[in-house]
């Protein structure tokens, strides 16, 4: 429980449903405040309550609707800040346009850093976010930002189905992910595998290789995200074609869109584990799916935010680099 009445925790319409776990981690309740749609599609935001002088949170991930929420979070801490809270921290646990993070070819923008300058210029003080694309990310912002990791939670799971780790390797599902797959894999005491992947265009994926050894094994694939689910789905079935026992996936962000669910049920993985970065509406819950939550630690982060205490003591054994 904390002690100080200055922290006021509120929640966009993204992911209710993990801001209120948040609230109840903190011992308090969600802050008041609505938001609804004129006729014309434009949102409108009113906090409820007070917030003069308050440390304020305000948690969003800009998942799916990706537009509206984004949209929802800058009008938010606009309201925040024209009512003169005295800090505004993001709580960011899934950064949509997060991928868009750089010039691949000529004339594209850079959409994952566009996001950040709005953020920042909507009025934000702070932000804190789950598992980011890339690290980098951190940089777009000049404001400060903590960024947290959910692999320690994603371990602590895989210890518990007592793989014997002689006989598993963590698995990269491309060559951006292998600092968190070696991460994961130190925790776990196993080797690592890599896939080498190409997108020959968005959303399309083509398998080119894998480095490690992996026949007989229980391969854990492990990803920041899962989107269309093709990293995840034709990496399983590499996996096995070259002669796997076993491959089970965890994703931080279970993004699912399209027919994402239906692949993954159809494929080769035995399991899937996510986190509550995005919400998983019902119908999506298939028996492969597994969520865990991220509620207690993203109220430890802010706790100790708000307390201006050390958030780096949280992953003290565990790098990502
Ligand atoms: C790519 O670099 C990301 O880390 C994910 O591997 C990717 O975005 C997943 O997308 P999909 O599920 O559509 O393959």
């Amino acid at each position: 429980m904390l002690e100080s009445n200055n922290l006021r925790l509120f929640s966009g319409n993204a992911n209710p449903a993990l801001a209120q776990k948040i609230a109840e981690e903190l011992g308090r309740p969600l802050g008041k405040c609505t938001s609804r749609k004129f006729s014309d599609g434009e949102i409108c935001v009113k906090i409820e309550e007070s917030v003069r002088g308050l440390d304020v949170f305000v948690v969003q991930p800009t998942c799916h609707p990706v537009n509206d929420n984004l949209i929802e979070l800058l009008i938010l801490i606009d309201a925040f800040r024209r009512a003169s809270a005295r800090r505004i921290t993001v709580v960011l646990p899934y950064y949509g346009y997060a991928r868009q993070d750089k010039k691949v070819k000529p004339r594209e923008p850079v959409t994952a850093r566009l996001v950040a300058n709005l953020i920042s210029n909507a009025g934000a003080s702070r932000v804190l976010c789950v598992d980011l694309h890339a690290g980098q990310i951190q940089g777009f912002f000049d404001i400060p930002v903590d960024h947290l990791y959910a692999g320690p939670l994603i371990a602590d799971e895989m210890k518990k189905m007592n793989l014997q780790t002689n006989n598993t390797v963590v698995v990269s599902p491309d060559v951006g992910g292998v600092p968190r797959a070696r991460a994961l894999a130190e925790n776990l005491g196993t080797p690592i595998a890599i896939i080498a992947k190409r997108r020959p265009e968005a959303n399309k994926v083509e398998i080119m290789e894998i480095i490690g050894d992996v026949s007989g094994k229980v391969c854990i694939m492990v990803d920041d995200l899962i989107d269309t689910g093709g990293s995840i789905v034709q990496g399983a079935q590499a996996l096995v074609d070259r002669g796997a026992k076993e491959v089970l996936a965890c994703c931080t962000h279970g993004v699912l869109s399209g027919d994402a669910i239906k692949r993954v049920e159809e494929s080769v993985l035995s399991a899937l584990l996510i986190t509550d970065t995005i919400p998983l509406p019902t119908e999506k819950c298939n028996s492969k799916i597994k969520v865990i939550s991220v509620a207690p630690l993203l109220a430890d982060a802010i706790r100790r935010i708000h307390d201006d205490s050390s958030i780096s003591e949280l992953f003290q054994d565990y790098a990502e680099h």
